[in-house]
């Protein structure tokens, strides 16, 4: 298994907690908005493992609820730099590998933004619909080479994803968390990492092209 992160800390935490478990486990240090860190993530992975199977895009940040009127070209680029451009280079690296092997699957982190219209600021709105749109066309053009590729569009799940905002946008976020009252609970890490390993596994064969949400049925509302 194949760890990336940009924060060294978090990177090496994670390696260490699998190796515990029993686990053969890479740390790589990879900034995703680096087209060069990217190529050379799948090219370590290889040389570590002999070759890929599964690729989870998962990292992303968040854009401070900024709303249109308010939104901040730094704010925009580093949304886009991250959470668009990370995702295509991994999709960019690793298909030909996935050729070259018969096949394997990909899972992307989208956001239950990325399939409603009013649940975060319009970067992250804009690039978690890009998401989607990117996981249904690989899916739609590679499927017959054997390559699966899904999405994952959780809702409001307990992790540190909040910390990678400041400066909020007050009117962004009043408008964004109208409905969180509906949220029956925060979901728990575990809660994603479940269904990317149902979507990583032959478990989940016959699907392709999806982008699942989980949100505890928040946006069925
Ligand atoms: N937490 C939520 O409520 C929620 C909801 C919907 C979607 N998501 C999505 O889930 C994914 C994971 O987020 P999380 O909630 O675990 O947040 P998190 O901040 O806890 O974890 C994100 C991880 O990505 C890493 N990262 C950020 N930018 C990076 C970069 N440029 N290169 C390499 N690593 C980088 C961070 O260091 C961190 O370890 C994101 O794509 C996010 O948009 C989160």
């Amino acid at each position: 298994m194949v760890i990336v992160d940009f924060n060294e800390t978090a990177l090496k935490e994670t390696v260490d907690e699998l190796k515990a478990a029993g686990y053969e486990a890479l740390g790589v240090k990879v900034d995703v908005s680096n087209n060069d860190d990217v190529v050379r993530m799948v090219d370590e992975s290889v040389k570590a493992f002999g070759k890929v199977d599964i690729l989870v895009n998962n990292a992303g940040v968040g854009d401070n609820m900024q709303a249109a009127a308010n939104v901040e070209d730094a704010t925009w680029n580093r949304v886009m730099n991250i959470n668009l451009n990370g995702v295509m280079y991994g999709l960019r690296a690793i298909i030909p590998h996935f050729l070259e092997n018969g096949g394997g699957t990909i899972v992307n982190m989208a956001s239950i933004t990325g399939l409603t219209g009013g649940r975060g600021g319009l970067a992250y709105t804009a690039v978690k619909h890009a998401v989607v749109g990117m996981t249904k066309n690989v899916a739609s053009q590679y499927g017959p080479q054997n390559i699966r590729s899904n999405a994952i569009a959780p809702g409001n799940i307990d992790t540190g994803f909040a910390g990678t905002m400041t400066n909020i946008d007050e009117f962004g976020m009043k408008a964004a968390t109208r409905a969180t009252n509906l949220i029956p609970r925060a979901g728990t890490v575990d809660d994603i990492a479940n269904i990317a390993l149902f979507l990583a596994s032959d478990e989940s064969s016959y699907i392709n092209g999806v982008a699942l949400a989980a949100d505890a049925g928040w946006s069925a509302y």
